[in-house]
């Protein structure tokens, strides 16, 4: 059981708010605010109800501290974002911060300094959770990107604060993605893509028992295609994973899911925009599959069109590449604009349909890259379950 975070009366209080403001820095500013923005709702709750906001967060993969990573950025954009000065402490821990914490009002936001400058975050060292937790008395945690992790800040901190909740956004991420796993609509379809069969294992697996059709895409589909020995040319075949790929295609097929493959392909000599492509339907020996042709384009749209949920993680084609961007693009805007309930993983296929004026229409894009992964191989999430009471 999860506790309801408006059911916790914060007035007066100090809460220590778990984000994943672990954004994309171009030049050291925020590339894309996404993840900051999707956090700003808890935390105006928390302030409008009384409660002084101590946000914490990691950035990076730094093993100490190293400026390159600092939240300087994050803080400013909370500033601007919130209407009031958001400082940055020093550390997220020791004697400094705590004065910062203790000084701060009602009403009041800090945000302290990246959590992983400090090796015993990964290692959920409990000292460590102790000292983050000391001064607070209520514990949030917003930070469903993160929540894949057994970290100090996500799992060893609910050791030693009793009040806690999860945030808004974490709450609509539990709900949303949870629809894909517990009684979804019917028909229900997955489209995966990306590069590697062997990131999407655990997925195929957990949603054969779930979906009526998965379409595949990608240069994942040319391991599936291998298997079923079809000519590849020089398309990206993983060959230690094409025994395997026949062996989820039998499962899903045996239990009456549909398994659709790419009939046809735009390919080139080499995955670079100026490559004369052709679209083809047999794959020639010197030639490589960059993306799903004009049929399959079709095929998949009319299979959207009839579904009720449909969930999306990873790219169709080399989509970084205009030439190879079509099946993607097409895809993506035909399941945006569909009645079907769509949700998208974050990495490759968000950042894919970023900046499409149709892109605000899927049902939800999650924050989560690989926490969304994981909830959908139906993996307990331990940043979830500490937070259970
Ligand atoms: C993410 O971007 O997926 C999360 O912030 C987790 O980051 P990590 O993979 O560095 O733990």
């Amino acid at each position: 059981m999860l506790t309801d975070l408006r059911s916790l009366n914060l007035r007066g209080k100090k809460v220590l708010v778990r984000c994943d403001f672990n954004v994309p820095l171009e030049g050291g500013a925020i590339a894309d605010p996404g993840r900051i923005d999707a956090s700003l709702e808890t935390i105006r709750y928390i302030l409008g109800q009384g409660g002084a906001a101590v946000l914490c967060s990691h950035l990076g993969r730094p093993k100490e501290r190293d400026l390159k990573y600092t939240l300087k950025p994050v803080a400013e954009y909370l500033s601007a974002k919130l209407g009031m000065k958001v400082p940055l402490a020093p550390d997220c821990i020791g004697d400094h911060t705590g004065r910062m914490v203790g000084v701060l009002a009602p009403g009041q936001a800090l945000m302290l300094e990246n959590l992983r400058f400090h090796p015993e975050e990964e290692a959920n060292d409990p000292d460590f959770a102790h000292e983050l937790a000391r001064g607070k008395d209520v514990y949030v945690n917003d930070a469903f990107g993160t929540a894949h992790r057994a970290h100090a800040s996500t799992v060893g901190v609910t050791r030693y604060l009793s009040e806690r909740a999860p945030g808004f956004l974490m709450m609509r991420e539990i709900e949303a993605l949870g629809t894909l796993l517990q009684n979804p609509e019917h028909p229900y379809v997955a489209i995966l893509g990306g590069a590697k069969v062997s990131d999407k294992i655990g997925v195929i697996r957990n949603l054969t028992a779930r979906v009526d059709a998965f379409l595949i895409g990608g240069a994942m589909a040319y391991t599936f295609l291998r298997a079923l020995g079809e000519p590849t040319g020089r398309s990206r075949v993983e060959e230690d994973k094409v025994e395997l790929a026949a062996e989820l295609m039998q499962a899903a097929r045996a239990k009456g899911v549909a398994f659709e493959l790419p009939v046809d392909h735009v390919v080139a000599a080499a995955p670079s925009a100026d490559s004369v492509t052709e679209v083809v339907t047999r794959i020639p020996d010197d030639k490589m599959a960059l993306d799903i042709g004009p049929e399959t384009i079709k095929r998949f749209i009319a299979k959207i069109q009839t579904a009720k949920t449909v969930v999306w993680n990873g790219p169709l084609g080399l989509f970084e590449e205009a030439p190879f961007a079509r099946g993607t693009m097409a895809v993506g805007e035909a399941l945006a604009n569909a009645a079907a309930k769509s949700v998208l993983g974050r990495g490759d296929t968000a950042a894919a349909v970023a900046g499409q004026p149709w892109a605000s229409k899927f049902w939800h894009i999650s924050t989560g890259g690989g926490a969304s992964l994981e909830f959908l191989e139906g993996i307990e999430l331990p940043g979830i379950k500490a937070l259970e009471r």
